[in-house]
């Protein structure tokens, strides 16, 4: 893998930026500029310049990749896009109209991207260029009990209704469900359903899409690694982090 010179920032060192992290150094395929944590050890771990992105310093960076919750976005979201790319993870944070909002008025004067990383699904792509086309996306959730901190002996329907809502109420948890409504039909057209069972051991998501003439649907279960995060989305997240990084061809790579 040829490093081409991207500069990056990482806030949030947690299970997934950490491991972004770590397999961006073990494969040299961006430049990682600092990190940021409310925790310094986590970013003195991976051997990071430890730096608070509200410093008036420039960030010096062409991307920067959030990982620390919807609060941390929401913070330092504005000051990011005046100066870089984002690539955020907590997306449940755009349900908050006022948030949204203020994010693509940023981004828009400063010609920033804001990118959707598919995260713990996959799909996007498609969902999101049929989105003129379906009239109906549902995205159900289930969980061990555990991995929403609950403690239920039996199977429950914890919500079902509009993602802006359980976004609202779950934004730990939902964030598929954000990533769904930002490439689909928006918060308010897309419906969410999350369940906490017992009898299951993995994150699972089941998203179906439907319009006139079209109908998919798509499952993907992954095992709960630590807290909220499945197996599959650190590594998810950092292929997608260097496929945005790549700016040299010689390669293929997946739209
Ligand atoms: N888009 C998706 O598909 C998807 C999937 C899984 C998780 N997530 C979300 O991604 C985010 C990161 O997940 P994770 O499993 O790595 O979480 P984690 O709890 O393992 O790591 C979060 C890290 O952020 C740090 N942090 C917390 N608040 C901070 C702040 N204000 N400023 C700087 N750092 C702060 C914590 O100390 C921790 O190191 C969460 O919001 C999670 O809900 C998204």
């Amino acid at each position: 893998m040829r490093t081409d010179g991207a500069r990056v920032g990482i806030i949030g060192c947690g299970t997934i930026g950490a491991h972004i992290a770590r397999r961006a150094i073990e494969e040299d395929a961006f430049r990682i500029v600092f990190g940021a944590d409310i925790d310094q050890a986590r970013v003195d771990a991976l051997g990071l310049t430890l730096r608070d992105c509200l410093d008036p310093a420039p960030l010096g960076v062409d991307l920067v990749i959030e990982a620390a919750g919807p609060e941390a976005l929401k913070r330092v979201a504005p000051r990011v896009l005046s100066e870089a790319n984002l690539l955020p993870f907590s997306l449940t944070a755009s349900a908050d109209v006022e948030f949204n909002k203020t994010a693509l008025e940023v981004a828009r004067a400063s010609a920033a991207i804001i990118y959707l990383p598919h995260g713990a699904i996959a799909g996007l792509d498609g969902l999101h260029d049929a989105r003129s086309i379906i009239t109906e996306v549902r995205v159900s959730t289930s969980k061990p009990p555990r991995s929403l901190g609950r403690d239920d002996r039996r199977r429950q329907v914890l919500f079902e209704g509009i993602t802006r809502e359980a976004c609202r109420r779950f934004p730990r948890n939902v964030n598929v469900h954000a990533a769904v409504a930002l490439a689909g039909l928006g918060f308010d057209r897309t419906v969410s359903v999350l369940v906490s069972d017992p009898a299951s051991d993995v994150l699972e998501h089941i998203i179906e899409a439907k319009g006139p003439g079209v109908e998919f649907s798509f499952r993907i279960a992954s095992r709960p690694q630590a807290g909220v995060t499945g197996v599959y989305t650190p590594e998810s997240a950092y292929q997608t982090a260097k496929r945005l990084c790549v700016r040299r061809g010689g390669g293929m790579v997946p739209v």
